[in-house]
């Protein structure tokens, strides 16, 4: 008997029924069991993987959270000591959140570094790096908001710094600071849109990922070596070689994060956030998350308000144009011998200026903040596009077949020596 239209495709009756009427199962596939991947990458590929995963994780434990927790200013801090408490592994649930929110920053950073060392938001991925910094923006903004939620002595101090910040633009300041507050002061207004927005965001930057995600599928991955895939013979399939290793990835933070949510919940916390906010306390030291402390230290580094915040928001927004910054040809820094090291002086500048944006601004540390932000200006405004055209790249192998060949010839050579 001849098979209808709709029993074609798979053994099983149901992916055939449900294919029949929307191509999900292809897709899924197409993009995620056969989808080649370039057979050099290593595990830094999997890290956007990870940020998935943790994403979701967030989501999931901040609903859960949100059952129990109440957005009042006389309520908050006593709602959240009540899941910590009284509520069913409220405690497992409060510091999933915080100490996923940390982790998450943590692998989105190593994704975004990975990305620049490895030349991948050069052509044809620009699109695929902007949404990427569109997440970035995103996610500060939630873990903002976040913050303001316990409403401890920081949650309240940061987020009145932070929004005071809006009233040094001239004209409109002032009254967008009001606009964003529901109020005059950080208050009961403030803290319910700030918990509205808190929910929402994370569903938006779950969109914007499915984007950026389809958007790295478009022109398929790109590798250490950062070469154009040129046949099959350069790729594996993305089922089981790199499901496995994700995996792997997933596990290893898992351990990771459990050490932390089990042994030290607390690390990453702020201690004056276990003190009820109040706002006739200012506390001696208002401390950015530590996350956010490299921009924080960019701010504070300007002695002029308006200049601070216009420096903040490009040092960040100027990420948006890095592809077009950079005028080299040569994606992967592993073949670029100058501009290498200056992108590696990138990164531990980036982390120096973390570390002084969650001290003091006098001193010492104020005057470390403004070395690093000449640096992080210079670096990306002068060197990048500089020595993307004067550097002479080193010679870059055919295919990543070749590659992996020379690996293999020089290891045999190395253990044929040993012997
Ligand atoms: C919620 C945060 C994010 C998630 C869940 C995410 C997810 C992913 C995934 C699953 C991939 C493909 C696998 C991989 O190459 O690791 C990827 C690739 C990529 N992402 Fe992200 N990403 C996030 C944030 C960012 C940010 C903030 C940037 C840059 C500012 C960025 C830039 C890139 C680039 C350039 C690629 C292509 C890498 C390549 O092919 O070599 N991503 N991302």
């Amino acid at each position: 008997m001849e098979k209808s239209p709709e029993q074609h495709k798979y053994k099983n009756s149901f992916l055939n029924w449900i294919e029949f009427r929307l191509p999900i199962v292809s897709y899924i596939e197409k993009e995620y069991k056969d989808y080649p991947m370039p057979k050099n990458c290593n595990y830094f590929w999997s890290f956007g993987a990870l940020a998935t995963i943790l994403l979701v994780v967030l989501i999931v434990s901040g609903i859960f959270l949100a059952m129990n927790y109440t957005p009042h200013t006389d309520m908050a801090f006593d709602s959240v000591e009540r899941i910590m408490r009284d509520v069913s592994y409220g405690w497992l649930l409060r510091y999933m959140h915080s100490n996923g929110s940390a982790f998450f920053f943590i692998v989105v950073y190593i994704h975004i570094l990975r990305g620049m060392y490895y030349g991948s938001y050069k052509y044809p991925r620009e699109l695929n790096w902007i949404l990427g910094v569109f997440i970035y923006l995103l996610m500060m903004a939630t873990s903002f908001l976040g913050y303001t939620l316990p409403w401890g002595q920081m949650s309240y101090w940061g987020a009145t710094v932070i929004t005071n910040l809006f009233s040094a633009i001239p004209l409109v300041g002032d009254g967008l600071k009001t606009w964003i507050l529901g109020d005059y002061t950080v208050g009961n207004a403030t803290l319910n849109r700030f918990f509205a927005l808190h929910y929402v965001l994370p569903f938006v930057i779950l969109g914007v990922v499915g984007l950026h995600v389809v958007a790295v599928h478009v022109h398929g991955s790109n590798n250490p070596a950062g070469i154009d895939i040129k046949s099959k013979g350069d790729t594996v399939s993305f089922f089981p070689y790199m499901i496995v290793k994700d995996t792997l990835a997933v596990c290893v933070c898992g351990v990771a994060i459990s050490v932390i949510i089990f042994f030290g919940p607390n690390l990453m916390a702020e201690v004056d956030n276990y003190i009820p906010a109040d706002p006739l306390v200012t506390p001696s030291h208002i401390v950015a998350n530590w996350y956010l402390a490299p921009f924080y230290a960019i701010l504070r580094a300007i002695p002029d308000k308006l200049g601070g915040v216009v420096l903040m928001f490009a040092a960040i927004l100027i990420l948006f144009v890095l592809p077009w910054l950079d005028t080299s040809k040569t994606k992967s820094c592993n073949y670029r011998p100058v501009y290498k090291w200056f992108m590696m002086l990138f990164f531990v500048n980036f982390f120096v200026l973390g570390y002084v944006g969650m001290k003091p601004a006098a001193g010492t540390y104020l005057l470390i903040a403004r070395i690093g932000l000449v640096y992080y200006f210079v670096f990306l405004l002068i060197l990048t596009p500089f020595i993307g055209k004067f550097e002479k790249p080193k010679k870059i192998p055919a295919s990543i077949s070749d590659i992996l060949k020379d690996n293999n010839l020089s290891k045999s050579e190395h253990e044929s020596g040993m012997h």
